[in-house]
Order: C-alpha cells, then sequence, then structure tokens
C-alpha cells in the first residue's frame, strides 16, 4: 500500500540552512522513492495565529513556496499546496473541535509554555493567548487527517501535536464511524538529521540565537559573510587542528560525500588554516545550493508562476479532501433534508417497499452488483470488479452510507432516473439498516 507522507511548514520567515538540511531535502528526497505518496503545504493559518504583519505573511509564503519547488520538488509527483487554498480544512477543524477535550488541550506544550511564562512574570495566565494558539493542535490534527496521511515528518517539539491527532481521529472514528474508519491513525517521524546542524556559535541553528546561515536570502555574498562568522578555535595556519564536533566540520559533513570527509578532516589535523577551510565550506556548499539560488531568483521575479503551480496544487488536494467531507458532514447528521425515515414511515411497511441490491458474475468473469427498486426497475448498475469480495464492500457502504457514498462508489445511475428518486431509495435502505 502506498504510504501518505505529509508535513508543513508554517509561514512566518525564510528558510535557513538548518531547515534545508534538516526538513527540505530529505523531504524532497523521500517523496521521489517509489511507494511513498507525498503532500507538502504553506501552513499560512498557523502562521497567523503568529503574525498579524500582512505584508510578512505574504513574503513569507511567497519566499517559502519558492524554495521548496528551487529545492527541486516535483510538483507532478506531490501535492503542493497553501493550506488557506483548501476550506476543507478549516471545516474539518471544526468538526474536530466538537470532539475534543478542552483539558487536553490544556495540556498543549505551546499553550503551557505561555501560560508558564505569564505566572513566572506575575500577569493573568492566559495574558496574550488568543484562542488561534490555544486550538493550534486542532488544526494540525485537520491538515493530517484530512488527507489520511500515515507518516508527518516534523521535529521532536512537534509529537504532541501528532498524538494529539490521533487521539482526535481515534475519538471521531469511535463516535461516528459505526464501525468504519474514517480516519488513518498518523504516525510522528522525528529524523535524527532533522535536530543536528549547528548554528555559527555552535548551538542548534535557530533564528532565535540569532546563529543561523541564510539559505538564500543575500546571495553567495550573505552566505560567505555568514561562514566567516562561525566560531573556531585559535591555532593558526600550520598548526594540526581536531576537526571532530567543530561546527564548520559538521556543516561541511552535511554537504558532502564520505570521501570528500575523510579528505577534510585530514587537511585540517594536517594544519590547513580556519580562513582557508572556510573558503573550502562555502565552496562545498554553493556547488549544491548555488543553481538552486538561481532559480529561486528567477521564482521570486516571476510569483504569477508560482501562483498557477500552487492553484493547481490546491485542486487536486480539494479533489482528495471533498469526498471525505462529504462523508464526514453526512456522518455527524448534516444531511440533505429528507423525511426523517424512522419517524415519517413504520419499519415494517417501509421494509416491503424497500429496493433491493443485487449481486452477480458476468459471462466476462467479472462480479456487478446493481439496485432495483421493490417493483424491479434499475435504480443504479454498478461497474465490473475483479474480485466478488469488492462488490460486496460497496454494497455494505451504500447501505451503510446511502447518499454519502454516492460520489465515490463506481457505479452509475440509470439512465432516465432522477437523483431526487436514487436518493430516496437509498435514504430509505440506510434508515432500515440503522433501524
Ligand atoms: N506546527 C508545525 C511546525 O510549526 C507546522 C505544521 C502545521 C505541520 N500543520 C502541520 C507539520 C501538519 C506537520 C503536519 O513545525
Amino acid at each position: 500500500m502506498t504510504q501518505r507522507v505529509l508535513t508543513g511548514i508554517t509561514t512566518t520567515g525564510t528558510l535557513h540552512l538548518g531547515n534545508y538540511v534538516g526538513a527540505v531535502r530529505p523531504a524532497i528526497a523521500a517523496s521521489r522513492e517509489p511507494g511513498a505518496e507525498s503532500f507538502f503545504f504553506m501552513a499560512d493559518y498557523h502562521a497567523l495565529i503568529k503574525c498579524d504583519e500582512p505584508d510578512r505573511i505574504e513574503r513569507s509564503r511567497l519566499q517559502i513556496a519558492a524554495t521548496w519547488l528551487a529545492a527541486g520538488l516535483d510538483t507532478q509527483r506531490v501535492v503542493f499546496y497553501r493550506q488557506s487554498d483548501v476550506p476543507e480544512i478549516p471545516e474539518l477543524t471544526w468538526l474536530l473541535t466538537c470532539v475534543t477535550s478542552k483539558g487536553q488541550m490544556n495540556r498543549a506544550h505551546a499553550y503551557k509554555a505561555s501560560v508558564d511564562a505569564n505566572v513566572a512574570a506575575g500577569e493573568d495566565p492566559d495574558a496574550g493567548v488568543t484562542m488561534g494558539l490555544y486550538s493550534y493542535p486542532i488544526l494540525m490534527a485537520a491538515d493530517i487527517l484530512m488527507f489520511n496521511a500515515h507518516r508527518v515528518p516534523v521535529g521532536k517539539d512537534q509529537v504532541q501535536h501528532i498524538e494529539m491527532a490521533r487521539d482526535v481521529a481515534q475519538r471521531f472514528n469511535h463516535l461516528f464511524g459505526k464501525g468504519e474508519d474514517f480516519f488513518v491513525l498518523p504516525e510522528a517521524q522525528v529524523d535524527a538529521e532533522m535536530e543536528l546542524l549547528p548554528g555559527l556559535d555552535g548551538r542548534k541553528m535557530s533564528k532565535s540565537y540569532d546563529n543561523v546561515v541564510p539559505l538564500f536570502e543575500g546571495g553567495a555574498k550573505g552566505l560567505k559573510e555568514a561562514i566567516a562568522r562561525i566560531v573556531t578555535d585559535s591555532r593558526l595556519p600550520g598548526e594540526p587542528k581536531e576537526p571532530e564536533g567543530t561546527t564548520l566540520v559538521q556543516l561541511f559533513d552535511a554537504f558532502a560525500t564520505p570521501e570528500q570527509r575523510a579528505a577534510f578532516r585530514a587537511e585540517l589535523r594536517a594544519g590547513l588554516g580556519w580562513g582557508e577551510a572556510k573558503q573550502r565550506l562555502f565552496a562545498q556548499i554553493d556547488a549544491e545550493i548555488g543553481p538552486m539560488r538561481e532559480r529561486y531568483e528567477q521564482l521570486m521575479a516571476n510569483p504569477e508562476r508560482i501562483e498557477l503551480i500552487l492553484q493547481e496544487g490546491a485542486a487536486k488536494a480539494r479533489a482528495i479532501a471533498a469526498p471525505l467531507l462529504a462523508r464526514l458532514r453526512e456522518a455527524v447528521g448534516l444531511r440533505r433534508f429528507q423525511a426523517l425515515a424512522t419517524a415519517a414511515a413504520p419499519v415494517a411497511k417501509a421494509k416491503s417497499a424497500l429496493p433491493v441490491f443485487k449481486q452477480y458474475r458476468e459471462a466476462d468473469g467479472q462480479f456487478y452488483f446493481k439496485l432495483n427498486a421493490a417493483d424491479g426497475q434499475l435504480l443504479l448498475q454498478s461497474q465490473g470488479f475483479a474480485q466478488g469480495k469488492e462488490a460486496g464492500q460497496w454494497v455494505a457502504r451504500l447501505k451503510r452510507e446511502g447518499v454519502a457514498a454516492l460520489a465515490e462508489a463506481p457505479v452509475q445511475r440509470a439512465e432516465g432516473l432522477a437523483e431526487a428518486a436514487l436518493h430516496e431509495a437509498l435514504a430509505a435502505l440506510m434508515a432500515a439498516e440503522s433501524a
């Protein structure tokens, strides 16, 4: 079975070298593997939680989209979109919000950190806490569950959110699934790589430490200047240096083959100067990043090209999201109006007039089913199935879910039959099923 892999990036800033090595590069590599179906998106609704500067939001989502594309994302293979282009996501967020316990949200790390900071500062515990921040994990659960992702590559700080998504999925399945699972339970995937790249001062590379190496910002010059600021010891050229564990060598490693890594270490041990070593590091990184930077600049100069790509991505995403959401709406009772079957018609009477499914096999060896009205009139005709079991499963689902299953079911309405008549027949069957 194909594994669905999904990840989002909050669009509040630009990406640095640590993001590239830890997230973008491995995600793109994974998306090229056979058997994986990848979903990447700009979490711009999440960005609104942290940022109320419209221009910054606009700039960041454009820059981040351009970065992914420049880094080699193949949008034919993956589904690449902006969260805010898929209205099914906030709609699902609400359905999930209604089954999420407040107590569980109280325990979310991001929210708790704000409360703790407030308390420590002697403020009201909820000072500056918006409902957006509080409900952040539910929106994230909707991101994941909307596409039934199996695996979610994230940093360690996000693992709790994935666990919350599993919980909510389970609760929803249990409450509304009637034995069927609407949602796959997602797994967090934390790669060691994600955390490792050190910043200029040797601590983890992070905006909040002001120690980042920019990815494309500032061009080749910006990269060179950042590298010049890497902290080293004071050994002079000619003196042997211990390469292991130094920031410079760790950055080098992230862009080098095993042979290049060994050669670089040997040179440092033989006395290569730090200044020279920094030039090597620059050349090594720029060999990979340089061509991407060129593509990045071209894309940034042609935002309408990116817009088009993302519109296509949104269409692909919605083609998956909309049918699932239709089933969920049906499941929670947000249904198209029809006579309330159990109240309106006594079951015994309804039964006598119920339409019937018939399963059969044709001369072509395939299995089929059809739905006939009580008087024998054809209502629905299925396509052929290789397995009888498959036909049986569709019959069961149509009985259980009625109209909600119709959009996905491989069936055709009988010629000349009004849609309303078919819907009525399915509703009657469904009512009889649940009676
Ligand atoms: N919260 C994630 C972060 O800050 C971003 C994100 C939003 C995300 N929705 C997601 C990641 C869904 C994975 C899956 O890193």
